[in-house]
């Protein structure tokens, strides 16, 4: 059974995200491979990785919060800042951008207001860069929330943001 660590302060974490992590914890035997769930868990309750929440983290993984924050980088899914209600992924990678992603981007960023990796004024939406999301033959590819949308023109997007 896994238990808190001794020093462990209760504080940057709910007891609900300490209990999911915790049961995480319960599936393998080093805690340092529970690093990107429990991040995960903390981003599905808040929408995003605050700094207290990170070191709490770390705390009861036992690990520094610089190597969960190197962690937290190097997985473009995990946000660092407050995000939108809505989030744009968009493909940068060589044969996204050959096909136009730049573009997209701009002409996205006009249409919602809001400028590249920032979060829109009224909240609703925020417009990441992602890496080749495996789809490049339908390029240029985005991602909203959970779903790839394949072979996009910024008045497909503008559609469906539209429903
Ligand atoms: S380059 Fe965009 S999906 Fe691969």
């Amino acid at each position: 059974m896994q238990t808190y660590p001794e020093k462990f302060s209760f504080d940057g974490l709910s007891p609900t995200e300490i209990q999911e992590i915790m049961t995480e914890l319960t599936h393998y035997e080093d805690k340092t491979a529970v690093s990107i769930e429990a991040l995960k868990i903390v981003q599905k309750h808040r929408r995003w990785v605050c700094d207290e929440a990170l070191i709490a983290v770390a705390e009861l993984l036992d690990i520094s919060p610089a190597q969960l924050e190197g962690v937290a980088t190097f997985y473009n899914l995990i946000y660092r800042q407050p995000v939108g209600k809505t989030v744009l992924h968009i493909c940068n990678s060589v044969t996204c951008w050959m096909l136009g992603s730049d573009q997209l981007s701009e002409r996205l960023c006009k249409h919602l207001q809001v400028e590249l990796g920032e979060m829109s004024v009224d909240g609703e939406y925020t417009i990441l860069p992602i890496v080749c999301l495996g789809a490049c033959d339908h390029a240029p590819v985005v991602m909203i929330e959970n779903e790839i949308l394949l072979d996009m023109t910024a008045d497909a997007i503008n559609k469906i943001l539209d429903r």
